[in-house]
This record gives C-alpha cells, structure tokens and sequence, in this order.
C-alpha cells in the first residue's frame, strides 16, 4: 500500500515500533560528492521522520525499513570492528543475504565454493556462521590473488599485497576444510573441484571467467543447492548478466534480482 501524504501514514502508524535505526555508509558511481550529499540532506529533511529510519550505503537508498540485519549482534560488531574497512562495512546487507543462504544451503547435498575471494572478506563470515566441522563440508576458495599492467580483471586494493595469497591462506589456516586454489577461474578449476556442490558466491567482476564458473558449477549444483552471483543486478556489470541469463535460461532456470545488487539462484 502507498500513502502520498504523511497524515495518511501516521494515521496508520501501529501503537509498537522497534526503535528506528540509521545507517550511512560507502555509495559508488558518484561523480560529484558536493551535489550527492545536499541531495541526501535534502532527502532526510523531505522525509517523514527526518531519515530516522534511513539507510544508505553500497547504493542501497531506503527509508522506512526494519533493516533486521543492523539489530543483530553478529551484524554490529561488523560495524563496530575497527580492522574492517569502511567499504566491507557499507556492503553489510549484501553479507546479510548471503549468509541467510549459506546457512540455508548447509543443509544441502555438496560443498561450498568461492569463485573470486579476494581477501577472504566474505569467506571468514562464511567459516563463522556454517559448522563446517559439523556438516562434513568443504569449502573452496578460488581466486588469481594478483593483478598485473594489462589483466582484464579488475584492479582492487587487496592486490596491492604482494603477498595476498600467502595472507589468505593464513587467515584460514586454522579451518581445515578450507582449501584455496591460486590461478585462472575456470582453467585453475582442473586442479581441485567439489563433485557436488551445495552454495557458491560468484563474485569475479567479469563476464569471461563468471560463464566459465557456471558452466562447472550448475551442472553438479544439488537440488535446493544455492548460487549467489555479487555483481548481478549492478549496471556497471550488466555484461554479466547478458552472459550468464542466457546459460541459466538453457537450463529452464531464473536469477532472481535482489535489491542488493546481487543475483540469486535456487536450483530446484
Ligand atoms: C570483488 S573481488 C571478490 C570479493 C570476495 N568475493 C568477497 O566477497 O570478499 C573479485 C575477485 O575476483 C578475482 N578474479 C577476477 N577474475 C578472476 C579469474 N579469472 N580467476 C580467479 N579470480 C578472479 C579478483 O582477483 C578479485 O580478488
């Protein structure tokens, strides 16, 4: 239901709310940050609680939400963290999203895959959230951990490590069931790969390497087996939709485009 003016909405107000809650944080594709923060102060001041219930932040503009996430423990002491960087704060609902279907998927038949996980940002959320020990799962983590002059992958700043590689594999060092594998996604898939696979976060900025992945990935994907495509719904990235939604359609499949940005796919 719609209201266009603000009595009707109060009129309508249940006597119990949850307390309101604000969040600011990190939005990309600005190219005048002068203009883009007038219009959010002006934003805030149209509004009818003045941005109480704000959020905005990885391109996410929204008001009036219950925004779950940020009344959890786990989620606050994301924020509150001084080693996360601004950036892996502001991409906190997408981390929502993906761990809900982590969880969900553990469930499932198969091992989990990370195509592209650079610093293992995601990855260490995944390993805290899902008994790996428990369910008997392994967890593959792909990515090239390097940028050179010329490559056709994006350039972030966790390539500036010259020893990025060697810095994920200690940060997983003490999770067994993690096995990481440096090279090209999808020729570096030959050198270790699940035979089923029960969740993968495909997350490699390209349309080239993401088709190659799926085409691996969606044959031995379980029934009720998940995956989350990062780049999915971004505009920016839209090459890769155009690549991926006619191998999905193939397969009589659809992803589902999440406000977040992300992709998402339950296979049947
Ligand atoms: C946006 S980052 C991934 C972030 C990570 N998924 C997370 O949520 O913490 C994209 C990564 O994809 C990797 N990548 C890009 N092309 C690749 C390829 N062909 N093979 C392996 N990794 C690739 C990059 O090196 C980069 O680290």
């Amino acid at each position: 239901m719609v209201f266009s003016d603000a009595s009707k909405f109060q009129a309508m107000q249940p006597k119990k709310t949850l307390e309101p809650h604000y969040f600011s944080g990190a939005n990309f594709n600005i190219v005048d940050t002068e203009k883009f923060k007038k219009a959010m102060e002006l934003l805030r001041e149209s509004l009818f609680d003045k941005g109480a219930t704000l959020f905005a932040a990885d391109n996410i503009i929204t008001w009036n939400r219950n925004l779950s996430f940020l009344r959890d423990d786990y989620f606050i002491r994301i924020i509150q963290d001084e080693k996360n960087t601004g950036v892996e704060k502001s991409i906190l609902w997408r981390l929502y999203v993906l761990l809900y279907f982590a969880e969900m998927a553990a469930q499932r038949e198969g091992d989990f895959v990370e195509l592209g996980c650079h610093t293992g940002f995601t990855a260490s959320h995944v390993v805290q959230k899902v008994d790996f020990k428990k369910i008997g799962k392994k967890y593959y983590l792909y990515d090239l951990f390097e940028w050179k002059e010329g490559d056709k992958h994006t350039h972030l700043p966790g390539h500036d490590n010259k020893k990025m590689y060697e810095d994920v594999k200690a940060r997983f060092a003490s999770f067994p069931f993690v096995r990481i594998i440096k090279g090209s996604v999808p020729e570096s898939l030959s050198q270790d790969f699940p035979e089923k696979i029960a969740f993968a976060h495909i997350d490699m900025n390209h349309p080239d390497p993401e088709v190659g992945a799926l085409q691996r990935v969606l044959p031995v994907l379980s029934p009720g087996g998940v995956i989350i495509f990062d780049d999915y719904g971004w505009w920016g990235y839209s090459a890769q939709k155009m690549a991926l939604d006619p191998i999905i359609e193939k397969n009589g499949l659809k992803i589902l485009e999440l406000p977040t940005g992300q992709g998402l796919l339950i296979k049947p």
